[in-house]
Order: C-alpha cells, then structure tokens, then sequence
C-alpha cells in the first residue's frame, strides 16, 4: 500500500553515530572559525538541529539561517526546475556557509543552491548531507561531508517526508510510494 513504512533502515542510534562522526569532522576543519549555518527547509532542519549541538560541544560557534527553494511537493522527484522559495535572512558575503541538508538524490537541488550561494561570495563554502543516493545522481556533484550513501529508494523521518508526513520519526525508514 502507498504510504505504508517498510523498514528501519538507519535507527536513532545509527543516526546519532553518523551526526556525530560529522561533527567532528567539520569541527575539526573549522577550528578558531565561526560558521554561518545555512539549513535548506523544510528536510534539514532536523538534521541540523542535531548536527549544531554537535558542533557546539566541540567548541565550534555558529550563527544560523534558512533558505527554501521550491519542492514539488507531489513529485517523488526534482525535475530539474529548481526556484528560490525563501530566501536567507542576512548576508552570506565574507562568511563561512555550510550549507545542511538532508539528502542529495539527482542533485539538481544542491546545484541550484550551491550556485546561489556563490553568487552571494561566500568567505567558503562547503556542503553536507546527511544522505547520499549516489545511483541517482543527474548531476555531477559532490558535497564536502556525507553522512552514508543509501540504495535508491524513498526514504522517510528524520527531517524527510513523503507528501508532508514522517518528518517528525526520530529513525530513518524505506517506505512504499
Ligand atoms: P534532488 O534535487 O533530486 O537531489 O532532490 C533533493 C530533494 O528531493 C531532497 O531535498 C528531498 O526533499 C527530496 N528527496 C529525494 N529523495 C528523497 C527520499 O528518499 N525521501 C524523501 N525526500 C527525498
Ligand atoms: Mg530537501
């Protein structure tokens, strides 16, 4: 049936693990350096709650903000046309962006952000994802940290939905479309 949950593929705990490992990573690269943490809404703002507190505990200071591009809410796939729906609140220019989402499937999303960010000139720029679905990918591109690269199916909680719903399960599941 559509819409039904199928399988625990990443639990809280494996998630927790994976957030970690991030942000040691990115604390580890971003010493004595404030970051500007970008979330892309509405999918990444679970994980980037998480992955600040992360950050924070090793010392690492950031300030936050938001942007939203356009999702097709009822296509279960970018197509490519990708616009600005909110965008950020401050200035971008002269800060260190790292840009937080939840997943990069064909990558048309990343790319389109990725360039609008660039063109607010960035003192860096760098991206991370909690999820990667490489065998998907339409565009080449690579973000700077990812969390685990998953098998190409629909998958939701943890910030990742299906039609609006299951963002709020604290694990990450395949689930039926
Ligand atoms: P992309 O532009 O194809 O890389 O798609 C990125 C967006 O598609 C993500 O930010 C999600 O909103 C959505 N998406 C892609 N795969 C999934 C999935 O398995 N579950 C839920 N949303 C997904
Ligand atoms: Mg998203």
């Amino acid at each position: 049936m559509s819409g039904t949950i199928q399988k625990t593929i990443l639990s809280e705990q494996d998630i927790s693990g994976i957030v970690k490992r991030l942000g040691e990573q990115i604390a580890s690269d971003y010493r004595d350096k404030e970051i500007l943490v970008v979330g892309l809404l509405i999918g990444g703002v679970v994980f980037m709650a998480d992955l600040i507190r992360e950050l924070s505990k090793r010392g690492i200071h950031c300030e936050l903000d938001f942007i939203q591009i356009s999702s097709y809410e009822d296509l279960a796939e970018s197509n490519g046309d990708v616009r600005l729906k909110k965008p950020e609140s401050g200035s971008l220019a002269d800060r260190h962006v790292l840009l937080v989402d939840e997943i990069v499937d064909t990558g048309h999303s990343l790319e389109f952000v990725q360039n609008y960010i660039q063109s607010k000139q960035p003192a860096s720029f760098k991206t991370c994802v909690l999820l990667n679905k490489p065998s998907r990918r339409k565009i080449d591109i690579h973000p700077d940290y990812v969390g685990t690269d998953i098998e190409d199916r629909f998958v939701v909680g943890y910030g990742l939905d299906y039609k609006g719903k299951y963002r709020e399960l604290p694990y990450i599941a395949w689930i039926d479309i």
